[in-house]
Formats: C-alpha cells, sequence, structure tokens
C-alpha cells in the first residue's frame, strides 16, 4: 500500500506551541518522507459554536500557520475540510458502522462536554466518526498527531477493521498507523503542569501562541508556574514536578537537544536563569513563525488559491475513494 500522511488542525483561535511542537514539527519531518495532506478541519470546529466571522479568519490563519511553519503547498495538499463533500458523506457512513459503546469511551468527549452532557453538541460526540473519515477517506496509512489524538486514532482503525470484515472487503482500508513524538505528545499548560495547553483554557498565560510578540513570550515564561527547587541532575527527580518537567521538554525539543543533555546542561541552575534561556529559544523560532502568519493574512487572495488548489486535488482522490465505497456499500 502507498504510503501516504493525512492530519488535520482545528481552526478554532490561535496555534500554540503545543500544537506546533506536537504536531506541525511532525508534519515538516513528514513531508520530506511521503505525500501528505493537511486538512484545515472546519467541519471538527461547528462541533463547539463558532461565530461565522472567526471561523473564516481562522481558517485562513491556520493555512496561514502551516505555510509559515514550513509546510509545502506544492509537494503537499492543504485544504479545507468543508469544501471536499465527501468528509461528511462518509463520516454518516462510518457512523453506521461505528457503535455507540465504542463512543461512549472517548475520554475527549467527557472533557468537552463538561458536567452537562445532555446540553452537549450531537456532532462533538460523532466528532471521532468524522475523525476517521477524514483519515480513511484518502486511505492513509500514517497520522502523525499529539497524544492527546490516540484514542480517536484507535477507533479509527476500529471502525475501519469493522468496515472492511462488515463489508468482506479485506484490506479496503488501511489501518492508519498513529505517528506521536516520543519525547514531546504532549506539550503542558504553563500554569497548570497537568494540564495539556489548549487553546481553549482561559488564561493566555497557560499558552505560548505563534503569533505572540517577544515581550509576551518573555512575560509568559517569566510568569510560568515552577517550584522553590532548582533543576535537577536526573530525570527521576522530576516526577512530581511536572511544571519543572515541562519547560525542560519544551527547551530540549526547542533546541533538539537530548533531555538529559539539558539536564547535564543546567542542573544546579535556578529556574530565573533557565526561564531566560529559555525564553530565547522560544522567541528564535516562534516569532519568525508569528511575523510570517500575519504578513500571509495581509493577502488573503494568495491564502484562498492555495486552499482551492489543496480542494481540487484532495477531492479527486476522495471522489475516487467515495465511488468504491458507494459500490461496496450498494449505493450503486
Ligand atoms: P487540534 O486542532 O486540537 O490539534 C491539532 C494538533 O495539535 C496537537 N496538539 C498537541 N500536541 C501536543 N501538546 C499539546 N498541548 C497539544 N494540543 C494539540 C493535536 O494532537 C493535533 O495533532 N481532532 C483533531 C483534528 C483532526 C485530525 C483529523 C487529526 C480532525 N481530523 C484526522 C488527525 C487526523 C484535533 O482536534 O486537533
Amino acid at each position: 500500500m502507498k504510503k501516504l500522511a493525512f492530519s488535520g488542525v482545528q481552526p478554532t483561535g490561535n496555534l500554540h506551541l503545543g500544537n506546533y511542537l506536537g504536531a506541525i514539527n511532525n508534519f515538516l519531518n513528514l513531508q520530506k518522507q511521503m505525500e501528505c495532506i493537511f486538512c484545515v478541519v472546519d467541519l471538527h470546529a461547528i462541533t463547539i459554536f463558532q461565530d461565522p466571522e472567526s471561523l473564516k479568519k481562522n481558517s485562513l490563519e491556520t493555512t496561514a500557520s502551516f505555510l509559515a511553519s514550513g509546510l509545502d503547498s506544492e509537494k503537499n495538499i492543504i485544504f479545507k475540510q468543508s469544501s471536499v463533500s465527501g468528509h461528511s458523506e462518509l463520516a454518516w457512513i462510518l457512523s453506521c458502522v461505528s457503535r455507540i459503546g465504542w463512543l461512549n469511551r472517548m475520554t475527549q468527549f467527557k472533557d468537552k462536554a463538561g458536567k452537562d452532557k445532555e446540553k452537549a453538541s450531537v456532532g462533538l460526540y460523532i466528532y471521532p466518526n468524522l475523525m476517521a473519515a477524514d483519515i480513511l477517506l484518502y486511505k492513509a496509512t500514517h497520522v502523525p498527531v499529539g497524544s492527546d489524538q490516540k484514542q480517536h486514532l484507535e477507533l479509527s482503525r476500529d471502525i475501519a477493521q469493522k468496515f472492511n470484515k462488515d463489508f468482506n472487503s479485506k484490506n479496503f482500508f488501511p489501518l492508519p498507523e498513529p505517528l506521536i513524538l516520543k519525547n514531546i505528545s504532549r506539550v503542558m499548560s504553563l500554569r497548570d503542569g497537568n494540564k495539556k495547553m489548549s487553546k481553549s483554557d482561559e488564561s493566555d498565560y497557560s499558552r505560548i501562541n505563534l503569533k505572540d510578540s517577544k515581550d509576551e513570550i518573555f512575560k509568559k515564561i517569566k510568569k510560568a508556574k515552577t517550584d522553590t527547587k532548582p533543576i535537577p541532575a536526573s530525570k527521576k527527580e522530576l516526577i512530581n514536578r511536572p511544571e519543572a518537567n515541562n519547560l525542560i521538554n519544551i527547551y530540549a525539543e526547542m533546541t533538539d537537544k537530548k533531555f538529559e543533555n539539558v539536564l547535564d546542561e543546567m542542573s544546579g541552575k535556578e529556574f530565573s536563569f533557565f526561564k531566560k534561556e529559555l525564553s530565547e529559544v522560544i522567541i528564535d523560532k516562534i516569532c519568525p513563525i508569528g511575523k510570517k502568519v500575519k504578513d500571509l493574512m495581509g493577502d488573503k487572495t494568495y491564502l484562498e488559491s492555495i486552499l482551492k488548489k489543496g480542494k481540487e486535488k484532495a477531492n479527486i482522490i476522495a471522489e475516487e475513494n467515495l465511488k468504491k465505497v458507494r459500490e461496496i456499500i450498494g449505493f450503486v
């Protein structure tokens, strides 16, 4: 089977360092190795109400963030999910394959729906079926994501397997392989080392946004929660220090150094010193991306033309695969 990677990012606001290190950095390596499809998943975004004007702007901004980070729009397909109607069609079909019991186990639904599950949209509940459709529509074999998406990917594999079995179509859908970076699959909030860094956190101090200025990054890192102890010499001593662990992990990733080597370099140093170094490496990498995002947002016609080209290419693959799905099911 031909190797093909698919991944998606929701256009629900500023992309942050978690998205960058957990997903986009992984995309940058993969585009050198195989064909890749990167999708601005606006159908996923509306599972929670989005103001239409903001959704439009955020969709372009997510596209700009892809390009500014270094994704190549010639080599890869970059497009918007809602522009290829096959996503919705396959999502419905796969909703009839997926089981309620499987969806009931999804922890992200429980987190996002909160206490009042009855008031969550049905879309939010069946969101993992749509995610399976995104991947299987292109028969993607590899899916680069952060570890928060692992359970959804396992579900995608279960759905693919059940479809192949129910319709006696061995190997029709490949079982997509998650590509989750080992060292930095989950970047944590700067305010609470037990919570993941997230766009939806009320406090902007919990995350570094790709568009943050130098001063903002400096201030956020300075204010980031740590503890009173200095940097230890071994990983073992960080077990109950999630905030310290997170900052050192981010530093290691941004400088491309091994975690252990960072500890060798920094052990015994106070966090006040370490935070200055950390701010500088983040500023060096993130500020040029943020500046490019802002520049690209000044040329909406260009961004729209990238999405249009991507839509045309994606639609060809999607229609070809959907045609076979319709035949297998007995629609034609
Ligand atoms: P989304 O938009 O929440 O996040 C986009 C990508 O960023 C990763 N990520 C993180 N990685 C490490 N640390 C963090 N704190 C962090 N926060 C976010 C996510 O794991 C993701 O890879 N359901 C997906 C989008 C999606 C998708 C797909 C992904 C829709 N269809 C098909 C892959 C394949 C989501 O909500 O990602």
